[in-house]
């Protein structure tokens, strides 16, 4: 038997991107639905959490640049409000990142990110090895020099989760912690979604049927937002896994101050970051891999992060290993974010963040909400329009 609830908004999706959507869109007076059966999970489990708009920067990457500073400049005051309305800390600090160099070649490819930077009117500060060494004692002593962004930061994306998870509940938001089944089209229009209690369909444990009925539902379901059943072909947001592989480690107390800051480079053409909480967690990410919905931590990718780590900072090998886990970032075609209203009327994403889904909360939230209540995206996030790869417009801009 199907049991039957309405809503203004039906979210599918509650990571930190479905849930800043809920959020904000009850804030605005929506009476808004979320579906998901572990709101909170998802990629921000494994996320490390830095805000790395500037050290991140990335040559074709101008257009979400815009976007990645105008959610870096939200979130002192994001995290203020978000903190007062859920009473819970999201580990948001201001600690600033510095990006270095191992060898010549490192070397020359972050001096021309910090021409890029500079060119694209950023802040950032070149340094000597020495230099980099004074501001961080546990580097290695070949680091032959460094960029010094102090407006790159980070934040606990666990404890956002959950901190969203709260001011959700406080805001109103019903939570289903059911599995979308189908997405419900009538005459060309969205008028819901089914969802299965307990697990999807023929699952272990998979129970009845949900329906909500509501006039709008937004997609923000990460990776897993082109899988949804009932979605037409020409509206499947082409989302795709990427996988990442990252470690936790643990400062123990007198050790601590470990690091001040994030400390990240290039080691034979790999990504290495390491991100030092003030709790003593040190996070060392992450691998990228094209490797569909594997999720396996494997003794390679734990050996290249532990590796390329160790050569930035010896020390790590002393301390002990808590966690190792691998998530699913939603890679897009242009690695950009897909924003707003689809060509189906009623249909939304909120999905495709790819590396930038912890950094893009806030202004993802603000402008879900503004789409939500006035059916148009703000400028700020035109250029992000799911239309841009809707099969009509491409065939026209042929
Ligand atoms: N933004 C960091 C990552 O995706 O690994």
């Amino acid at each position: 038997m199907r049991s039957r609830t309405s809503a203004d908004v039906l979210v599918i999706g509650g990571g930190i991107i479905g849930l800043v959507t809920a959020w904000r869109a009850a804030q605005r007076g929506l009476r808004t639905a979320l579906a998901d059966p572990e709101p909170g999970g998802g990629a921000a489990q494994v996320a490390a959490g830095m805000l790395a708009a500037v050290t991140e920067l990335h040559y074709g990457e101008e257009t979400l640049l815009g976007l990645n500073l105008a959610s870096a400049r939200r979130y002192p005051e994001f995290v203020a409000e978000l903190q007062e309305a859920s009473g819970q800390d999201t580990g948001y600090r201001s600690c600033g990142t510095l990006a270095v160099a191992l060898d010549t070649d490192d070397r020359a490819h972050l001096r021309e990110l910090h021409a890029l930077q500079r060119r694209s009117g950023l802040e950032s500060e070149w340094l000597t090895g020495r230099e980099c060494r004074r501001l961080e004692p546990m580097l290695a002593p070949g680091v032959r020099g460094g960029l010094r962004v102090d407006g790159d930061h980070q934040i606990d994306p666990r404890r956002l989760a959950k901190a969203l998870v709260v001011a959700c509940e406080r805001a109103g938001v019903t939570f289903h912690r059911s599995w979308a089944q189908r997405l419900s089209v009538v005459r060309d229009r969205v008028t819901g979604a089914v969802l299965r209690e307990g697990g999807p369909a023929g699952a272990e444990g998979s129970g009845a049927d949900h329906e909500v009925a509501a006039g709008r539902v937004v997609l923000a379901a990460g990776s897993l937002s082109g899988r949804l059943d009932g979605v037409p072909e020409e509206v499947v947001p082409p989302v795709r896994p990427v996988k990442g592989q990252v470690l936790r480690l643990t400062v123990p107390r007198p050790y601590a101050p470990f690091l001040s800051r994030t400390v990240r480079a290039v080691v034979r053409g790999s990504q290495v970051y390491l991100v030092p909480r003030e709790n003593g967690e040190l996070v060392v990410g992450a691998t990228t891999e094209e490797l569909g919905w594997d999720t396996t931590v494997t003794a390679g990718g734990v050996y290249e992060l532990l590796r390329d780590a160790h050569e930035l900072v010896p020390g790590i090998t002393e301390l002990p290993l808590t966690e190792t886990r691998a998530g699913l970032r939603p890679g897009s075609p242009d690695n950009a974010p897909l924003l707003g209203p689809t060509e189906l009327p009623g249909l939304l994403l909120a999905t495709g963040h790819y590396r930038n889904g912890v950094l893009l909360t806030p202004v993802t939230g603000d402008v879900m909400a503004q789409a939500l209540v006035t059916g148009e995206l703000p400028e700020e996030a035109r250029a992000f329009t799911p239309r841009r790869f809707s099969p009509v417009r491409q065939e026209l801009s042929v």
